[in-house]
C-alpha cells in the first residue's frame, strides 16, 4: 500500500505532464485553473507525437502548449502525470515517466481496457517508487481551486461552474465509476455542500489506487469530514473499507450507496457496463457489500433516494462565488479559435509591434541585420557578432554578376516585358540545391556529423559511397588555385570564436575534397552555414537541438533568398533602363545531343 496524501498535493503547485493528447480534457485543465484564478496553466507539456504545439484557450486568449515526441525532449519540470494514451501503451508510457521524473508524485489513467498483467504490474510499480497511480478508466481527482487531473468535475467552464469546482467544502466524494462521481458532485453543488476533493478509482478489474488508499487519504485530511461512496457489484474492495471503519482507522461519517441489486433477479450473474462489475460470488453481490459495511458504521443507503437524503443531512458550506464566475465562465464559452497565430508580430490598434516591441521605436534603435536575425529567429538577438555577420553575408550576397542562375533567369523574364515581381520570382525560383539554396542543407550536414562524431574522412566517404554530393562543396568556376574571395571573409568572422567546431569540421571536410578534385572547394553556402551555426551555438547559446529545428524549418537558406532578392530587382531594373527587348536564343547556341548521351546526375 502506498501512502496517499492530499495534503501533499494540496502543498504543490501543480505542474502536469499529459501522456498523449485529448484536447477537450487538456482544455478543461486549463480552464479549471483559469477559473481558480491561478497566473498559469497547470498543463506544461504534452508528450505525442505530430505536431511541435497545440492551441488552447486562457480564459479567451490563446496559447500554445508544446507538445515533445521523445521524452528526453521534455526539459520542463513536472510533479503530476496524466496518461491519456491507449489501454496498450500505459505500462510503457507511465514507466517512462516514472524513470525520467524520478521526484514525481503520480498520476492518473485515463485509458479503459488496459491488460489485467499490465495493471498489476503497475500495482506493483505503484508500491516499489511511492507514487500514487489513479486509475485505469478514470476520470482522475479533483481538489477544489487546486488540481484537476482529469475530466473529472466537467469538460466546458459552464459545466465546471455548475458543479462549483471552485469553491471548497468538506466531503471526499469516491466511486470507481467517473459518472457517478461527477453525478455526485453535481448533486452536492445543488444543495451547496461543497467537496474537500472527489477521485474516481476507475472501474477496470484492478484499480491500481485502492479504495482503501482512499478512505485513508480522507481520513488523515484535515479539510475532509464527510466521505461519500457510490460502490456498485463485483469485486471486494468495500470490505477492506468496513475494516478500517470497524478498526476505527477511518472515524469520519461514510455515506455510501452500492449499485446492482438488479443482479440478483438474474440465474446467470450478468456483467454490468464496467469491467469490475459483475458479482459472480455471493461476497461480491451489492446486498453483501453493504451488509459489511452498515455492520462497520457506515450509513448505507438502502436505494438511491435514501442516499440522496443522507446527502442532504451534511452542513451546508459554500459562500457563494457563482455569480461572478457564472459571467466569466459564459464570456469563455463564446471564444472562437483565430485563424492563425503569429509570435512575431501583432497589429492593435494601428500600432505594429515586433517581438513584443514597438516597431517605429525597434527600428530606430536596431540596424536591419539585426532585425531581420531577430525576426527569422523569432526572439531578439543578443550578440553584436551574430548581427555584424549577418549584415555583411547580407551585402556580399546581394550579387555575383548577370551570368549566375537567378540574375540569367531575371533579365530574360524582364526582357520577355514581365514585370517587378513576376521577374524576381522567376530569378528566386532557380535558387535550390546547386544555386545558392545549398546552405540549409550544408548546416544540416555539419550538425549531423558534430552531434554524431563523425570524422571528416568516414563523412566524405559516406557521400561517395552513395554518390551524393556534398552540399556546401564545389563551384563551377572557384577552384583550390582560384579561390573565391568571399569565402575567406566569411571564414574570417570564425576568429571572433573560441570553439568554431563547425566552422573547423567544414574546413577539414574541404581537405580532403580539395585533395580529390580542385573544384570542390568549400563554397559560400558551406562557409556561411558552419560559421552562422558557430555563431548560434557560442554566441546566441542556441542548443544542437534547437539548431537542428532551424534547419527543418529551412532557417538557413533565408539570407541568401532574402540578398539576392536585392540583386535580382537590381537586374530587372537594369534590363527595363537599357530597354533591349526579347531575349532569344540562336541555334548556333543550342547543341543537339542523342538522348543516351545525357549525363545522368544523382544528388
Ligand atoms: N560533392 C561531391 N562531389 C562533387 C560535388 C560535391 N558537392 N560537386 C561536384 N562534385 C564532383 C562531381 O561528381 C564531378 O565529378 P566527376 O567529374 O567525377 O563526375 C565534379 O565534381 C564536377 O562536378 P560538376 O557537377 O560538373 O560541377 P559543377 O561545376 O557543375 O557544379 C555545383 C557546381 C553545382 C556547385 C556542385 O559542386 C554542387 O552541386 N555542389 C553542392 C551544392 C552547393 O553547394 N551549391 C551551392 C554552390 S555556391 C552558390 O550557389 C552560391
Ligand atoms: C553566386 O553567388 O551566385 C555564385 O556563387 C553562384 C555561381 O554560380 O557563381
Amino acid at each position: 500500500m502506498i501512502m496517499f496524501s492530499i495534503s501533499k498535493l494540496r502543498k504543490i503547485e501543480p505542474k502536469i505532464i499529459a501522456l498523449g493528447s485529448y484536447p477537450p480534457i487538456l482544455q478543461s485543465i486549463i480552464d479549471f485553473d483559469y477559473l481558480s484564478g491561478k497566473k498559469s496553466p497547470s498543463l506544461v507539456g504534452i508528450l505525442a507525437s505530430g505536431r511541435k504545439s497545440e492551441r488552447y484557450f486562457w480564459g479567451k486568449k490563446e496559447i500554445i502548449i508544446p507538445v515533445f515526441q521523445n521524452i528526453s525532449d521534455f526539459k520542463k519540470d513536472v510533479n503530476l502525470f496524466l496518461n491519456l494514451t491507449s489501454g496498450r501503451r500505459v505500462l510503457e508510457s507511465t514507466l517512462q515517466v516514472f524513470d525520467y521524473f524520478p521526484n514525481i508524485f503520480g498520476g492518473v489513467i485515463f485509458a479503459e481496457n488496459v491488460p489485467e498483467k499490465d495493471a498489476i504490474s503497475l500495482i506493483q510499480k505503484s508500491r516499489k517508487y511511492k507514487k500514487f497511480i489513479i486509475g485505469p478508466a478514470s476520470v482522475g481527482i479533483l481538489i477544489p481551486q487546486k488540481l484537476k487531473l482529469g475530466p473529472i468535475g466537467g469538460v466546458t467552464p459552464t459545466q465546471q461552474i455548475k458543479a462549483r469546482l471552485f469553491e471548497t467544502g468538506k466531503v471526499a466524494v469516491f466511486s470507481s465509476s467517473g459518472g457517478m462521481v461527477n453525478e455526485i458532485i453535481n448533486i452536492l453543488a445543488q444543495k451547496r455542500k461543497g467537496i474537500s476533493f472527489a477521485l474516481s478509482f476507475g472501474a477496470e478489474r484492478f484499480p491500481i489506487l485502492s479504495p482503501k488508499e482512499a478512505f485513508l487519504a480522507a481520513e488523515s485530511d484535515k479539510n475532509t469530514s464527510f466521505i461519500v461512496y457510490f460502490g456498485e457489484l463485483g469485486g471486494y474492495d468495500e470490505y477492506e473499507v468496513a475494516e478500517l471503519l470497524q478498526k476505527k482507522l477511518v472515524k469520519k461519517p461514510v455515506i455510501c450507496y452500492i449499485a446492482g441489486f438488479i443482479s440478483e433477479m438474474f440465474k446467470t450473474p450478468p456483467q454490468f457496463g464496467h469491467a469490475k462489475a459483475i458479482a459472480k460470488r455471493k461476497k461480491e453481490s451489492a446486498r453483501e457489500k453493504m451488509k459489511a459495511l452498515k455492520k462497520a458504521g457506515a450509513k448505507v443507503a438502502n436505494n438511491f433516494s435514501e442516499f440522496l437524503k443522507e446527502i442532504e443531512k451534511i452542513e451546508s458550506t459554500i459562500i457563494n462565488r457563482q455569480e461572478d464566475l457564472s459571467k466569466i465562465g459564459e464570456e469563455i464559452e463564446k471564444r472562437k479559435p483565430a485563424l492563425f497565430i503569429s509570435s512575431i508580430s501583432e497589429e492593435e490598434e494601428g500600432e505594429v509591434k515586433i517581438l513584443g516591441k514597438d516597431l517605429v521605436s525597434f527600428a530606430k534603435n536596431h540596424t536591419f541585420a539585426e532585425i531581420l536575425v531577430s525576426l527569422f529567429l523569432g526572439r531578439e538577438i543578443k550578440s553584436k557578432i551574430l548581427s555584424k555577420f549577418v549584415d555583411f553575408i547580407l551585402k556580399l550576397l546581394v550579387d555575383h554578376g548577370p551570368g549566375v542562375s537567378g540574375a540569367v533567369n531575371t533579365i530574360i523574364a524582364s526582357r520577355a516585358g514581365k514585370d517587378l515581381v513576376s521577374s524576381l520570382v522567376s530569378g528566386l525560383l532557380t535558387i535550390g540545391p546547386r544555386f545558392g539554396g545549398a546552405i540549409n542543407e550544408a548546416a544540416k550536414n555539419w550538425l549531423s556529423a558534430i552531434e554524431k562524431n563523425i570524422n571528416p574522412f568516414d563523412f566524405v566517404e559516406e557521400f561517395a559511397l552513395k554518390k551524393y554530393y556534398i552540399a556546401g562543396i564545389g563551384h563551377r568556376k572557384y577552384r583550390i588555385d582560384l579561390p573565391d574571395p568571399r569565402v575567406k571573409e566569411i571564414l574570417s568572422f570564425a576568429s571572433y570564436l573560441k570553439e568554431k567546431r563547425f566552422t573547423q569540421f567544414a574546413l577539414a571536410v574541404e581537405k580532403i575534397t580539395t585533395s580529390k578534385k580542385g573544384n570542390l572547394i568549400l563554397n559560400v553556402d558551406g562557409a556561411i552555414a558552419a560559421v552562422l551555426l558557430d555563431i548560434l551555438y557560442e554566441k546566441e547559446k542556441i542548443s544542437l537541438k534547437e539548431l537542428k529545428e532551424l534547419t527543418e524549418i529551412e532557417f538557413f537558406n533565408a539570407f541568401f533568398v532574402l540578398s539576392r532578392s536585392v540583386g535580382l530587382i537590381a537586374h530587372f531594373l537594369d534590363q527595363k533602363r537599357i530597354d533591349e527587348g526579347l531575349f532569344r536564343l540562336t541555334p548556333d547556341l543550342i547543341s543537339k545531343i542523342k538522348p543516351f548521351e545525357r549525363k545522368e546526375k544523382k544528388f
